[in-house]
């Protein structure tokens, strides 16, 4: 290996300059180069927009301090899948076309032996298929959902849940000064990972997660219940893709590039029906993305930097077709083809979610 590239898709997650930074410099230590692709794939697929170059050279010094920095230098989008591409046909319709092939010629043509992928679902999903049509490929797990499988965890994930957790501590003073009830909706997509884990940690009264259909009655019983022993407060958490036992789902609409649907809107619903339930001053707090930014922790920084290297270093043993994984306490690898399109979801039978139920939090069940 001489060349290799490297690049950055979906989402933002804290973690993902501290990964750049690992694999330049560990590759660089090894006498390779490395070239950064801009905005996921689209400094390929898209040259004229970006006149200084849509891939460039990381060197050291590009690298230099950025391990505690959020975002990603190279800059990262949710469009532009390059397996399904929408293009615009004559007639007016629109058409999904294969533009992957367009990436390994670039590679042939610039002489790049190999790519880290960082990235979530989709990325790694591309990354596979990139692999399956030969190019030399290594995937880094990153989102702050904690959703793909075969991994104990991604780097991101630990960073959302301490700012949540966070978020929460100051919550119960206000909640309590005010006797309310506050609802607080979290991301995850159809996961509840970041809601169990900062809900528990955070000391909320009631979790709600995609993984168990709630019912507002039994929340309620719970709010009622700390009323009547003297606690006239309540923190409810809510994952963005919670779902009620029976009633209205909480995907609103459909994302214009239509691979995803955007979740939100929950923390509202059960906020107005949790006033409605009973009777208490309710408010809602919507995390949104201020879980994506700011610094990583020194977990996610050194989780990122581990799996960076170990991209590296499993580049340099010729794997490929693999992602780098925590395999509590090691890093190690799984094929891609294991992870790509399949989500984690919490186990129902998770000491951490009985963990929740033996100190008496509600999942609305
Ligand atoms: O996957 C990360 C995530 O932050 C999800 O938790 C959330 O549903 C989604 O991305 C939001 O994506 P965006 O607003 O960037 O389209």
């Amino acid at each position: 290996i001489k060349r290799i590239a490297i690049c950055t898709g979906g989402g933002d997650a804290p973690g993902l300059n501290a990964v750049i930074r690992a694999v330049v410099i560990a590759a660089a230590n090894r006498g390779w180069e490395c070239y950064g692709i801009r905005d996921g794939f689209n400094g390929i697929l898209f040259p004229e927009r970006y006149p200084e170059g849509g891939v460039f050279r990381l060197t050291r010094d590009k690298v230099r301090g950025i391990g505690h920095l959020g975002g990603t230098i190279l800059g990262t989008t949710n469009k532009g899948n390059p397996l399904h591409f929408p293009i615009q046909m004559p007639d007016g319709t629109t058409r999904d076309v294969d533009r992957s092939d367009e990436i390994l010629e670039f590679f042939a043509m610039k002489q790049l032996d190999a790519l880290v992928s960082i990235g979530g679902d989709g990325s790694l999903t591309i990354a596979n298929a990139l692999h399956q049509k030969g190019l030399r490929v290594i995937g880094v797990p990153k989102t702050i959902d904690n959703d793909l499988d075969k991994t104990y965890t991604t780097f991101g994930f630990d960073s959302a849940v301490s700012f949540a957790t966070e978020c929460l501590d100051r919550l119960h003073s206000t909640a309590e000064s005010h006797q309310r009830v506050m609802v607080v909706e979290v991301m995850g997509r159809y996961a509840g990972w970041i809601a169990l884990h900062a809900g528990i940690s955070g000391s909320a009264h009631a979790i709600l997660i995609p993984e168990i259909p709630f019912d507002l009655d039994k929340v309620a019983e719970k709010i009622r219940a700390r009323d009547q022993e003297g606690r006239m407060y309540s923190i409810v958490v809510v994952a963005e893709g919670a779902e009620p036992a029976h009633g209205e789902r909480s995907v609103i609409a459909e994302a214009e590039i239509g691979h995803a649907e955007r979740l939100g809107g929950i923390g509202e619903r059960v906020a107005k029906r949790l006033a409605e339930h009973t009777g208490k001053e309710t408010r809602v707090v919507v995390l949104g993305h201020l879980l994506r930014g700011g610094s990583p922790t020194s977990f996610d920084r050194l989780a990122a930097m581990r799996f960076g290297t170990a991209a590296v270093r499993g580049l340099d043993e010729g794997k490929t077709g693999v992602m780098v994984a925590l395999a509590f306490p090691n890093v190690d690898y799984v094929a891609l083809s294991e992870v790509a399109g399949r989500m984690k979801a919490v186990p129902l039978d998770s000491d951490t979610l009985q963990t929740g139920r033996d100190i008496g939090i509600s999942f609305g069940d």
